[in-house]
């Protein structure tokens, strides 16, 4: 089998994420050859801690070298798409974070006026996910969606009995909701492309649109997305800057707080929550409730190991769990998180989807789909109605 060779675009906080996930890849042989950054400094310590072979700075310069065959994207969301299509112009795979892109804006726009823009927001996001379906369609390279949850071993063991059972899913829950984020720019909208939704409801929401396929295949039926309608708000604003002082969120212009509800051509529903208000470290979950089964997937925390202490002595590098700025008292440890989230699972399908030559589970329609509620559900929220997809 040929290896496969890597070429990392960002040196961030996902790429520690993605850099952690190759290292347990065992099935396939592959080179982690270049991590590039405009950072050399953040590409340079991850050369160090995973191995790669050499770092760069220029992203066009990295696609310029004919051993790479696949381009890992970890940069912010509004570098997503170009540097998707540059990537597979240049004969690559790739390998792409969420979420797939947003709207971030263009020049010019601050004169068109707040409805106008909202309505621009979905129609441009739709434009640039078809711009690059089209490249993927001409250049029949392979799109890799790096969405973790999918990946993760209790959303895979639901689907496993979901397909068994040939369970018709009626109603799913799915929540990412944690603090804030620590990104500075994760308040501004044309850095981030949105707030929490786009931010973490993501996760949650591209699980169950995923795992509605799975019922879908294993009952022979053709289940859509037929509509959406959401609720969206900044509730910190409301706070005093002490009351303030144990959120990280800093909302500028997006929201902290976001319920979707979708409905399924089946007339199914599932229900997305993100906030960016809770306390009390990371809470991922998806549940799934079917005609014959109720399935709890706990993503993170859960409680195969809990700790108490009364001190930290001798803790300072031992990690025990996201979001939580003390270890005192009781707590949920993070344990195998790597793999409990999903990366390690996710870079195995990725690199054996490109050895093998097959197809990943975490693929462009959910990525596509996932983008297309979310900015379905911006405009449900701003204009107060239920938005019909087609
Ligand atoms: N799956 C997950 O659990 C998860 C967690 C965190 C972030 N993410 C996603 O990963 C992506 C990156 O987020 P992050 O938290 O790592 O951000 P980050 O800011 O920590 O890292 C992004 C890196 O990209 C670099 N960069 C920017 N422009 C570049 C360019 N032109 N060429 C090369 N490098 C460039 C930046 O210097 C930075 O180091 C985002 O899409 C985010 O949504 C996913």
């Amino acid at each position: 089998m040929q290896p496969v060779i890597i070429g990392t675009a960002g040196a961030g906080y996902a790429a520690h994420l993605h850099g952690r996930g190759y290292k347990n890849v065992s099935t396939v042989p592959f080179r982690l050859k270049t991590i590039c950054d405009i950072n050399t400094k953040l590409a340079e310590d991850a050369k160090n801690i995973f191995g790669y072979e050499r770092i760069e700075s220029d992203f066009d310069n990295m696609l310029r070298d004919p051993e790479i065959n696949v381009i890992d994207i970890v940069t912010p969301p509004f570098l997503h798409i170009p540097m998707a299509i540059k990537a597979l112009r240049a004969g690559k795979h790739v390998i792409c974070e969420k979420p797939l892109t947003g709207y971030f804006g263009t020049p010019g726009e601050e004169n068109i006026g707040l409805n106008t823009l909202r309505k621009i927001m979905y129609e441009q996001v739709i434009n640039d996910m078809n711009e690059l379906k089209q490249v993927l369609h001409e250049t029949g390279k392979k799109f890799l969606y790096a969405e973790n949850f999918i990946y993760s071993p209790p959303v895979q063991k639901a689907a496993e009995i979901i397909k068994a059972k040939r369970s018709k899913i009626l109603f799913m829950k799915g929540e990412e909701s944690l603090k804030g984020s620590s990104s500075p720019v994760a308040g501004q909208w044309n850095k981030t492309g949105g707030g929490t939704l786009i931010r973490t409801g993501t996760h949650p929401l591209s699980g169950m649109l995923w795992l509605k396929q799975q019922e879908a295949e294993a009952r022979n039926e053709d289940i859509k997305i037929l509509s959406v309608s959401a609720d969206t708000g900044t509730t910190t604003k409301i706070l005093s800057d002490y009351e303030h002082r144990h959120i990280a969120a800093r909302p500028q212009d997006v929201e902290d707080y976001a319920a979707v509800s979708l409905t399924f051509s089946d007339g199914t529903k599932c229900l997305t929550i993100a906030s960016d208000t809770v306390l009390g470290g990371t809470k991922n979950y998806i549940e799934i409730y079917s005609n014959d089964s109720a399935l709890t997937c706990n993503i993170t925390p859960t409680d195969i190991l809990n700790t108490y202490f009364l001190d930290e002595t001798g803790l300072d590098d031992v990690y025990i769990s996201e979001m939580l700025p003390a270890k005192l008292g009781w707590n949920k440890v993070f344990v195998c998180d790597d793999i409990i989230r999903g990366y390690s699972w996710e870079l195995k399908d990725f690199l054996e989807t490109i050895a093998l030559d097959k197809e990943p589970l975490s693929s462009f329609d959910i990525a596509y789909d996932t983008v297309k509620v979310i900015y379905a559900a911006y405009l449900s929220s701003w204009e107060g109605r239920v938005i019909t997809l087609n």
